[in-house]
């Protein structure tokens, strides 16, 4: 097939030249767009008189078919094509004849492909933040149930201080909160409308570029041709927030994985989201949320490799660009995929509260407590610090905890000490009355959960 660009040069690449230049194995993902686009600018094209009214609607019919005929299947992407824009026009001239060769004019690939682009990429934006809003309704969901569950919380992965396992959920909604928040953050920059910014200088024709953006659905037009066709942030900024997205996720995932092991049996996956092993037949592994935490890495890729792609790249459009699709492409799939199977593994995971509570009474968590009623006694916080050390420290010696301890023990290291204290250290206590606002009271994760199903709706 001679090429559609044939005139300076013969067109006559080298086959391997033709295979490496091409695009359309990737951006034929792109085909609605591209001729909702082309739709759009025939009927500006149409009603600026550039070219006939009646040619513009022939144009428009042909594109009509051809999103018809590729959607039903009777039409398939011809893959020696460079690019989905090629085929499209070169599939329109043959169905409709010379006067789909009027449909380029007062354009460009350079801004076709960036329109493209941006369409596309806002489709998914949104399907994106619907996903990650299941995922948090599954969360508030848990959340919910286990307000009150008492677990050890970890610093430095040590048992730290008891919190609710609604608490502990509630920090990943309030991060997937934030995602949703960046990704409707960048949807105000992608949703900018390039076309008409043509090769990279604008054109003589008397276009309407206003009346194509606001056809397709833009909040605005690129104000500087050159700018138009060249910036790709709105690529940097998708791939940016999906990696953040996926390295919350991965954290989440990283817990859970912890969580299931024998070592903490904190939870249990449901089997739906676990795999066995082929030679130990004891196993239940957490392929799922492991296979998230390991496509993280192929995220911050898709990231890193946009960013030196564009790195030092000259104004304005150059080839090294069609490299933006795959990346941001793969991003949105990979997003997309652990989205949908986090949302129902949370959902039906079944959380083992008794085990939590058995670990959360180990691990002297309540020792801020013990030191806290002395504090309240009357005693400076870094005395009471220092005696409350002194008692865990010699509680691991004789093999007791901060309640197994009699009222006569505790008399030697404070006269302050009287049994009022048994109640005060209590892990119940002590997570009942850390309501502080974002503490890891009931009542204080309950109106966490009020605020993000209020954000969420
Ligand atoms: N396939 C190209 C891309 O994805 C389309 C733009 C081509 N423009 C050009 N001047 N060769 O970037």
């Amino acid at each position: 097939m001679a090429k559609m660009w044939a005139g300076r040069t013969d067109g006559g690449t080298d086959k391997l030249a033709d295979d490496f230049n091409s695009s359309i194995k990737f951006d034929s993902k792109m085909y609605r767009q591209d001729i909702l686009g082309s739709m759009a600018h025939a009927s500006m094209l149409g009603g600026k008189n550039i070219i006939s009214k009646a040619d513009a609607d022939k144009i428009i019919d042909g594109l009509d078919g051809i999103l018809t005929d590729l959607e039903n299947g009777s039409l398939e992407i011809d893959y020696s094509c460079e690019d989905i824009h090629m085929f499209v026009e070169q599939v329109l001239t043959q169905r409709i004849g010379d006067v789909g060769k009027k449909l380029h004019t007062a354009r460009s690939r350079n801004d076709q492909v960036a329109l493209d682009t941006r369409m596309y990429l806002r489709d998914r934006s949104n399907a994106i933040i619907n996903k990650i809003t299941n995922l948090i309704s599954a969360i508030l969901l848990q959340a919910e149930e286990h307000k009150s569950t008492i677990m050890p919380g970890y610093t430095h992965l040590q048992r730290a201080q008891p919190i609710t396992f609604g608490h502990h959920l509630m920090a990943y909604a309030m991060m997937l909160l934030r995602d949703v928040d960046r990704f409707n953050d960048l949807n105000k920059r992608i949703n900018i409308c390039p076309i008409g910014c043509c090769a990279l200088a604008g054109t003589t024709y008397d276009t309407d570029r206003r009346f194509e953006a606001e056809k397709l659905g833009f909040s605005d037009i690129a104000l500087n041709s050159i700018d138009g066709v060249s910036d790709r942030d709105f690529c940097v900024e998708f791939a940016s927030a999906s990696a953040m997205l996926m390295m919350h996720l991965s954290r989440f995932a990283e817990e859970i994985i912890l969580w299931s092991s024998w070592e903490f049996k904190f939870v249990e996956l449901s089997d739906a989201y676990t795999t066995g092993s082929s030679i130990m037949p004891q196993k239940k592994n957490s392929d799922m949320a492991e296979l998230v935490r390991g496509k993280t890495g192929r995220v911050y890729g898709d990231l890193i490799g946009l960013l030196t792609m564009l790195k030092g790249l000259p104004l304005a459009y150059n080839k090294d660009m069609q490299e933006d699709k795959e990346s941001v492409f793969d991003a949105a799939d990979t997003v997309d995929m652990c989205l949908d199977v986090f949302a129902p593994m949370v959902a039906t995971m079944k959380v083992l509260t008794e085990n939590m509570k058995l670990a959360a009474q180990k691990g002297f968590i309540n020792a801020t407590d013990l030191a806290d009623y002395l504090v309240k006694k009357g005693l400076p916080f870094r005395s009471a610090y220092k005696i409350c050390g002194q008692i865990v420290g010699d509680c691991i010696k004789c093999g007791q905890v901060l309640e197994t301890l009699s009222i006569d023990e505790y008399k030697k290291y404070s006269d302050l000490f009287e049994t009022d204290l048994y109640e005060e250290i209590s892990l119940e206590t002590c997570v009942k009355k850390r309501i502080s606002e974002g503490g890891t009271s009931p009542e204080s994760v309950a109106k966490q959960i009020e605020f993000v199903k209020e954000k969420i709706q």
